[in-house]
């Protein structure tokens, strides 16, 4: 439970708010790269609450600027990407990727106007066909987060999201809830684990773990343990890099993601699914055909179409629920949205009733509070001080038989 107080620490984002403060700290996904084409349509993109525009300009360069033209603030994702700019259709003011404004070709000649005029724009990275922008503050962005999926070929990376109407902070905690699997997700369960665990299929999901939290300096990792009637252990260790990025485990032995639910606004979020293999060329069909989990649709920019809210009972199906379906969704992630979205677009903390499956969530809430309160105080996050080897950084699904010979599945 938390109080009313730290529930709006907790989730607001938005311009001045502590929490949007330390995020935007991070270096945060903002779009997939292969959106923009040299001199092609620009973006608009939304972020904590905030509205940019993201191009590539005639050298391939990205350019990441506030929506608003400086001029008289018209939407820059209206504008003319052309010869190493974008140009504002209102007045025909250009601006470059470096937030110059090169060209105001309404003013008189000879007028300095263009070289008084600030344009915020922003430092982004293009990795892992992601295009990362920094909004912080400060002379430098942090170290950035190399996770596995960044340097491999971008035909081994499948990048998706969806689009949700729920505040960030409820996604990532039904990723980190592996509790939740036996019940919500128990359509997925045993077909989902057979192939690897033999005659234990599916009885892993019926039984309560026990959940152990090793703090880390990127976050923590939070063990879930199963004890099987036959003396197996089954230990899924998740991993939680702050400040949204989760590594859940699988079965699959060379295929790996991170999930990683970003705020748009207070009430929206881009729920990234980064997913990889590291010994070949992926895509989205083999990933959810894999995950034996249902299918996504087509659209890697939002896969979660339609979405309902609860007019529509947020779109289960009933019919589904008599053909086997447990909870009534055609597709896992699809589950997760569903739950999360019933629980308010910012769920009331202050109502709740937790227990010990629950841990891994209190730690996650503890250091994210903890983030925003320390950044007020004048702390750089732990995390960006810290040397970090994002690349190591994975999820195990482990089995050790009742011999005590451990099998790493993933
Ligand atoms: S508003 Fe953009 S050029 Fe005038
Ligand atoms: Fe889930």
């Amino acid at each position: 439970m938390l109080s009313k107080e730290n529930n709006e620490l907790l989730t607001r984002v938005g311009p001045g708010t502590p929490m949007g403060q330390v995020l935007r700290q991070f270096w945060t996904p903002a779009l997939r790269s292969a959106k923009l084409e040299i001199d092609g349509a620009p973006e608009r993109v939304r972020l904590f609450g905030e509205s940019f525009v993201a191009f590539r300009d005639t050298n391939g360069r990205v350019g990441f600027l506030d929506e608003a033209c400086p001029h008289r603030g018209v939407s820059l994702a209206l504008g003319r990407n052309e010869e190493c700019g974008l140009r504002c259709i209102f007045h025909g003011w250009k601006m470059n990727v470096d937030g110059q404004v090169v060209e105001v070709p309404s003013e008189p000649q000879g007028s300095n106007l263009a070289s008084k005029v600030r344009v915020n724009h922003y430092p982004v990275r293009e990795a892992g066909g992601l295009v990362w922008v920094w909004l912080g503050k400060g002379s430098e962005p942090p170290q950035f987060p190399a996770f596995e999926f960044i340097d491999l070929p971008p035909e081994n990376v499948v990048v998706r999201k969806a689009i949700v109407e729920s505040n960030w902070v409820g996604l990532v905690e039904g990723l980190l809830d592996s509790s939740h699997v036996s019940s919500l997700h128990k359509a997925w369960l045993p077909k989902g684990q057979e192939a690897l665990t033999g005659p234990n299929a599916g009885v892993m999901g019926a039984l309560a773990p026990t959940y152990e939290i090793e703090e880390r300096a990127y976050g923590f990792t939070a063990a879930a343990k199963r004890l099987l009637p036959d003396g197996t252990s089954v230990n899924r260790y998740t991993q939680y890099v702050l400040p949204w990025n989760c590594f859940i485990p699988s079965t699959l032995k060379t295929m790996r993601s991170v999930t990683m639910p970003v705020p748009v606004d207070d009430e929206t979020t881009n729920f990234w699914g980064m997913a990889w293999d590291t010994d070949g060329p992926l895509d989205g069909p083999t990933v959810d055909l894999r995950r034996n989990a249902g299918k996504l649709g087509p659209d890697p920019d939002n896969y979660y179409q339609p979405s309902y809210g609860p007019e529509k009972v947020w779109g289960q199906d009933r019919e589904l629920m008599k053909k086997g379906f447990y909870a009534g969704f055609e597709a896992l992630p699809i589950e997760d949205f569903a739950v999360t979205k019933s629980q308010g677009k910012i769920t009331d903390r202050t109502r709740e009733h937790l227990g010990a499956s629950d841990i891994a969530i209190i730690r996650m809430r503890r250091l994210l509070l903890d983030l925003a309160r320390d950044y007020q105080a004048g702390k750089q996050p732990r995390i960006h001080t810290n040397e970090i080897d994002y690349h190591k950084i994975r999820a195990v699904h482990e089995i050790i038989a009742p011999a005590g010979n451990r099998v790493e599945i993933s």
